[in-house]
């Protein structure tokens, strides 16, 4: 069952597409509100999951272009890729977490991040644009603008004004206002939910983002 997660991506959307029948019930995205859907994105689910729409890049659950690309070839409807996201988000598997074993997740998908009206704008954003470009590749951040890296790979968790972020996952960083030591080592080596950017960023993209939280958390 974990398995799923690095298996082909079309099998997982396709076991989505079975198990959502009976659950949430068809939704219709006539009345949603895309652009609403791609702020709840960035605000609820970026931290977890890459969407090159979005711009994020988070490894923690699944690729959302990979598991809709094939979907989206092989012929399904955009509404029934809207019904998927919809039923996930009411109804997430609670699986075994391990931080260190990889055949098990870092972290299971929170019920109800987003509900009503505010659940199937989101829905109907990631039908719109997951796997539009195909497989699209997490987003590579190659640079060293601390500002950037901090959007790209925190913000969906963090809280931070200067970076325009609203994450809640994590600890709002405005009003921890964590020194430069404290957040290069925990960028270094995660903890909770948070994963370890060692490896997923370099020593000099780690320092980068670490100044830039440490210099502008607090502030406007
Ligand atoms: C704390 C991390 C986390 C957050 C936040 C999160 N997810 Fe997930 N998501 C996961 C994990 C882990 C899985 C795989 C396990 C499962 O299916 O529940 C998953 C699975 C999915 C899937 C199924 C994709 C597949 O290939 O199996 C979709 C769709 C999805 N999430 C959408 C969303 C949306 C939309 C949001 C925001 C409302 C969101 N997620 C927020 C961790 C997260
Ligand atoms: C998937 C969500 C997620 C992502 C992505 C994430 N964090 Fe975190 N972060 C958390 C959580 C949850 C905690 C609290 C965990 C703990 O208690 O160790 C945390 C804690 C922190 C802390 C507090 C450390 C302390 O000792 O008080 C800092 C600083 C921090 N994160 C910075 C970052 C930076 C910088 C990035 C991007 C490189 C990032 N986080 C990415 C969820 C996340």
């Amino acid at each position: 069952m974990l398995r799923r997660l690095s298996a082909a991506a079309g099998g997982v959307a396709v076991v989505f597409l079975l198990s959502a029948c009976g659950t949430g019930g068809s939704v219709s995205s006539a009345s949603s509100d895309k652009q609403n859907g791609r702020k709840l994105f960035q605000d609820k689910c970026a931290g977890c999951h890459t969407l090159s729409a979005a711009g994020s890049s988070a490894t923690i659950g699944p690729n959302l272009d990979a598991s809709f690309a094939q979907a989206r070839s092989d012929g399904f409807k955009e509404s029934a890729i809207l019904d998927i996201v919809h039923d996930q988000i009411k109804f997430p598997g609670q699986y075994p977490v391990s931080q260190n074993d990889s055949d098990y997740l870092k972290a299971n998908m929170p019920a109800d991040l987003v509900a009503g009206q505010s659940a199937i704008d989101v829905a109907a954003y990631v039908a719109a644009n997951a796997g539009k470009q195909g497989f699209a590749e997490a987003q590579a951040v190659t640079g060293t603008n601390g500002k950037q890296i901090f959007v790209t790979k925190c913000g969906g968790c963090h809280t931070l004004k200067s970076a325009g972020t609203t994450g809640a996952q994590g600890p709002n960083l405005d009003l921890l206002m964590p020194p430069f030591a404290i957040v290069k080592n925990q960028v270094i080596k995660g903890g909770g939910i948070m994963p370890a950017f060692k490896g997923v960023l370099t020593d000099a993209q780690i320092a980068a983002v670490a100044k830039y939280v440490a210099k502008h958390a607090g502030k406007p």
